[in-house]
């Protein structure tokens, strides 16, 4: 069966754009791939974390695939720093990678922003470690958001220099899987940003964790325009929604989408639905079907997170059986490589 790789950073609260765009596809697609899910602690100690939140947003992380439908006797769940091969496989990548390559990263740039040089070298090597956690289990397809494509990029490059350089065919060429466009979510507040756990208004997002009250309130106060709701007109041929008249209307598409989205319904569908009603209407709808879907998710994710033993317990399962596939396969890079193991 294909192997799937995919991980989340346990860096504060998990919202709707991480459930639409990350856990609810990980569920979707644990019934064609053998599917590994990872809490990539080490990825998020390379800008600063609290000690006791960081521990708290991997339990929270772990608890969101669980909740979600992510089935741990079918899938693997564990947190990165658990499996020291991911380190390990990471140093020899240090040595593979080249600077030219790393300094062509986007997503470095944008988290070092004006500060590089007070930035991290573990930020500067985040791709490396990504590569190892990938390939470390020959993984082949890896379900991702957009903004990690180029991280992908490197992870090919990474693989077939590291084959060339030892004369070997060792590492497989990873497949991205590019998870929906559809399900990029924006801010409840500015539809011109994306829903962010780094937003620092709460009212920007649904968290996966709030209730009914907070889910209505949010939605009660999003962001809107005077106008009435479109009709399906606006699509084009194949019936999606041209960039230009997503931009016209940020915040009344991102909430038609994520209605779209939490309902499983496609763009005609929805527009059909509430083409010249007014927002006051739709928002009701929508909270009714967000609390639906978020509602149990949330419920059992506050559960789990009070009682940590069950996630602990799962989290120490899943690291045992990602070592037992990660550990070999690093041995034979390490041999590849020359590092002598008397
Ligand atoms: P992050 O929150 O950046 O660590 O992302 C974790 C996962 O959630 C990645 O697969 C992202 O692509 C996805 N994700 C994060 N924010 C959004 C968003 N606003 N819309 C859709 N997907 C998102
Ligand atoms: N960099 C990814 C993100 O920020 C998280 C991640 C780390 C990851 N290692 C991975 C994703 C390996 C897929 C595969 O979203």
């Amino acid at each position: 069966m294909k192997r799937i790789f995919s991980g989340v950073q346990p860096t504060g609260f998990l919202h709707l754009g991480n459930y639409l765009g990350a856990v609810r596809q990980f569920v979707a697609l644990q019934h064609d791939y053998d599917c590994i899910y990872c809490v990539v602690d080490l990825h998020a100690i390379t800008v600063w974390q609290d000690p006791a939140e960081l521990r708290a947003a991997t339990r929270q992380v772990a608890a969101a695939y669980l909740a979600a439908g992510v089935d741990p006797q079918r899938c693997i769940i564990f947190n990165q720093s658990q499996v020291p091969a991911h380190a390990e496989l990471a140093w020899i990548f240090n040595c593979v990678t080249r600077l030219g390559w790393l300094n062509r990263m986007t997503q470095f740039k944008e988290k070092a922003g004006k500060h590089r040089e007070q930035a991290s070298s573990g930020l500067y090597v985040y791709p490396n470690l990504m590569a190892a956690d990938i390939l470390a289990y020959k993984a082949t397809h890896v379900p991702v958001g957009e903004d990690q494509k180029q991280h992908l990029e490197l992870t090919r490059d990474v693989a077939s220099k590291f084959n060339f350089d030892y004369g070997v065919e060792f590492f497989p060429v990873v497949e991205p899987l590019i998870l929906s466009a559809a399900a990029r979510v924006m801010s409840l507040r500015d539809g011109a940003k994306k829903m962010s756990k780094s937003d620092p208004s709460d009212a920007s997002r649904l968290n996966m964790t709030d209730g009914p009250d907070e889910i209505a309130q949010k939605i009660r106060r999003a962001k809107t325009d005077s106008e009435m709701l479109p009709g399906p007109g606006v699509l084009d041929a194949q019936g999606a929604l041209p960039e230009e008249t997503r931009k016209a209307r940020p915040e009344a598409y991102n909430l038609l989408g994520i209605y779209a989205a939490l309902s499983d319904k496609s763009w005609a569908e929805v527009l059909g639905e509430f083409e010249g009603q007014p927002f006051s209407h739709f928002k009701q709808v929508l909270t009714d079907l967000a609390v639906a879907v978020l509602g149990p998710i949330g419920e059992e994710m506050q559960r789990m997170t009070g009682d940590p033993g069950y996630v602990d317990g799962i989290l120490k399962t899943g690291a045992e059986k990602a070592d037992a596939l990660a550990t070999p396969v690093v041995r034979e890079a390490q041999d590849i490589v020359g590092l002598l193991r008397p």
